[in-house]
């Protein structure tokens, strides 16, 4: 799983993909992940934008990289309805017309309180198939409730397939053991996982998420947004790299392409 390729190898690669057209090699087409700051990120394939936990007004990572008034995505994932990743949802779904992808008590909030009719809800380990490929929603060790109170179900992550991709948003979690499945049915090649501690899991516990998961690349996220999560992020980086992982920190606003292993 490149294990012992160091980071600034991979970099060099995502310049090579950057400058490559649609497809990347016979079958196997662009896969591109850009965070924006705490959990709010942008997974694209070729043709499709998912958008994932759209916190961006009034987070202090994203606000100065992205406007919600900016983001045009085909596809919403949503993990669970605290404010700091349901976010800016309504507004960005009904301008866009996005299909908002979310456990059942979410859509239907986003129904009824919204008038957002273009949904998808899922349940723990159900997937769904697109033209583009496929997604899993699956377990997250969390709480979720919407900020005016509303139960929000359980709380979720995502697997993100395309082609021979796999994107791994684990949500808001500690580590988990059926994580291990993950890891032994999938090739996952990038893990974005929260890393910030007090609310999920730390620095030290992703370690074990890590191991289970054997991710091509360990991307944080949820950390440094508001005090209780700040943490070193690279010495959080220097751990997985020590472990034998490759980490790659992205700074909001910043893109990396998804390889394959
Ligand atoms: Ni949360
Ligand atoms: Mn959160």
């Amino acid at each position: 799983m490149n294990a012992d390729q160091p980071a600034a190898d991979r970099s060099r690669q995502d310049d090579r993909f950057r400058s490559t057209p649609r497809t990347v090699r016979s079958g196997q087409t662009l896969m591109k992940i850009t965070f924006f700051g705490h959990s709010a990120l942008q997974i694209r394939t070729e043709d499709t934008t998912i958008l994932v936990d759209p916190f961006i007004t009034g987070n202090p990572l994203a606000e100065p990289v992205v406007s919600a008034a900016d983001l045009t995505p085909d596809v919403i994932l949503i993990t669970h309805a605290h404010g700091d990743h349901w976010g800016d949802t309504p507004a960005i779904a009904r301008r866009t017309g996005a299909l908002v992808v979310a456990n059942f008590e979410i859509t239907e909030y986003l129904r009824k309180k919204h008038g957002h009719e273009n949904v998808l809800a899922m349940n723990t380990g159900g997937a769904a198939e697109f033209p583009w490929g496929r997604i899993t929603q699956t377990y997250a060790r969390h709480s979720s409730s919407f900020p005016d109170g509303t139960y929000g179900g359980n709380p979720c992550g995502y697997l993100v397939e395309s082609g021979a991709r796999c994107v791994y948003v684990a949500g808001d979690t500690s580590p988990f053991a059926e994580m291990a499945w993950i890891g032994e049915e999938l090739d996952v090649s990038v893990a974005l996982l929260p890393v910030g501690d007090t609310f999920t899991m730390g620095p030290r516990a992703s370690l074990r998420a890590i191991r289970m998961l054997d991710p091509a690349v360990a991307v944080p996220t949820h950390f440094n947004t508001f005090p209780p999560i700040r943490i070193d992020v690279e010495a959080w980086a220097k751990l997985v790299h020590d472990t034998g992982f490759v980490a790659r920190v992205l700074k909001p606003g910043e893109s990396m392409a998804v390889e394959t292993d």
